[in-house]
């Protein structure tokens, strides 16, 4: 029976480094079919996932000898946190790792929207010179609602500063007095206000029953009308119809989604016909930069526990109870 078990796609130096010193079950489709995973997850120390792998209830009950789920990533709404917690099980992951990427990719998505540069680029490419239908907007002088004021919604507020935005912020958690809502000057506002001011609104909220869906008809509907909507969280805080409906409709200005509500996403959403909104492929965490920072701490975790020392990226407890 192998030590370690990697569900995913999760590749690097460090993980190459692992797979020479200990017995790791390296198997990258392994999370699509949860029947294999729950015999393969039987007795084995440590499991590796990402985003794909379900780590359930039903999965955790099955696995006797587990002591750590190390996500390689940030999210952890894949995995049942509780009952890991209830069964002795280290959980770790690496929010810190990738959250630079996600940011940039935030600001990235905002400059492309706001200069039309998708489009542009299609539009010479198919022949065209159209200097004057691709003029877009500055970033300088608007507003970024920022709707999730975590480490990633701060690090992309401190880059839109640097662009000469004003930044507001929503989240329920955070304390308007805490030390980054200062030193980046943003104001915390109720959703409703900040709807109603910005002209960018960026969206990093954690995926709980809370979230799922938060921005639906209603919300968008709440919007300014040239208001650009940013996605690089959880696809499935978005109703991605009402989101559509709201493009069609010009109620929204446009908007960018590196997530998807079902990904990969089906071939017929509606939102692949409309020119306002620019897709990507949930690749905002995954720079080169970022994951091997995210594979390295994965790795040293895992050994790290599987040695009796404590976890350093811990969201549960350190060491393992069980
Ligand atoms: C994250 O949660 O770290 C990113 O969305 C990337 C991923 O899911 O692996």
């Amino acid at each position: 029976m192998p030590e370690i078990l990697v569900t995913e796609n999760i590749t690097g130096d460090a993980m190459d480094q692992l797979r020479k010193k200990m017995d790791v079950s390296f198997e990258p489709e392994l999370w699509s079919d949860p029947d294999k995973l729950r015999e393969a997850i039987k007795k084995v120390k440590a499991l590796i996932v990402r985003n794909q792998t379900q780590v359930t209830d039903d999965i955790i009950s099955a696995a006797d000898e587990l002591q750590i789920i190390a996500r390689a990533g940030a999210g952890l709404d894949n995995i049942d946190t509780k009952a890991a917690s209830n069964a002795g099980i280290v959980v770790s992951s690496t929010p810190q790792a990738n959250s630079v990427s996600v940011a940039e990719l935030a600001i990235g998505l905002m400059i492309s929207l706001a200069r039309q540069i998708p489009a542009a680029d299609w539009d010479t490419r198919a022949g065209g010179w159209n200097r004057q239908v691709f003029t877009g907007g500055e970033l300088s002088g608007k507003t970024l609602g920022v709707v999730g004021f975590g480490r990633i919604g701060a690090l992309t507020a401190t880059r839109a500063k640097v662009f000469g935005m004003n930044v507001i912020a929503h989240d329920d958690y955070v304390d308007p007095a805490a030390a980054h809502v200062k030193e980046l000057d943003a104001s915390m506002v109720s959703l409703d206000e900040l709807l109603a001011e910005a002209d960018f609104i960026t969206c990093h909220v954690p995926l709980t029953e809370g979230t799922r869906e938060m921005f639906n008809a209603e919300l968008f509907g709440k919007m300014k009308a040239s208001a650009f909507f940013i996605n690089t969280s959880r696809g499935e805080v978005v109703d991605e119809n009402a989101l559509a409906r709201a493009l069609q409709n010009d109620q929204i200005g446009g908007a960018a989604l590196d997530v998807r509500q079902v990904e990969p996403p089906d071939a017929a959403s509606p939102l692949n016909g409309l020119t306002n909104v620019i897709l990507t492929p949930h690749i905002a965490a995954f720079t080169k930069e970022a994951q091997t920072r995210v594979v390295d701490a994965v790795c040293r975790d895992v050994q790290a526990v599987l040695k009796g020392n404590p976890a350093i990226d811990f969201f549960n407890f350190a060491e393992p109870q069980r």
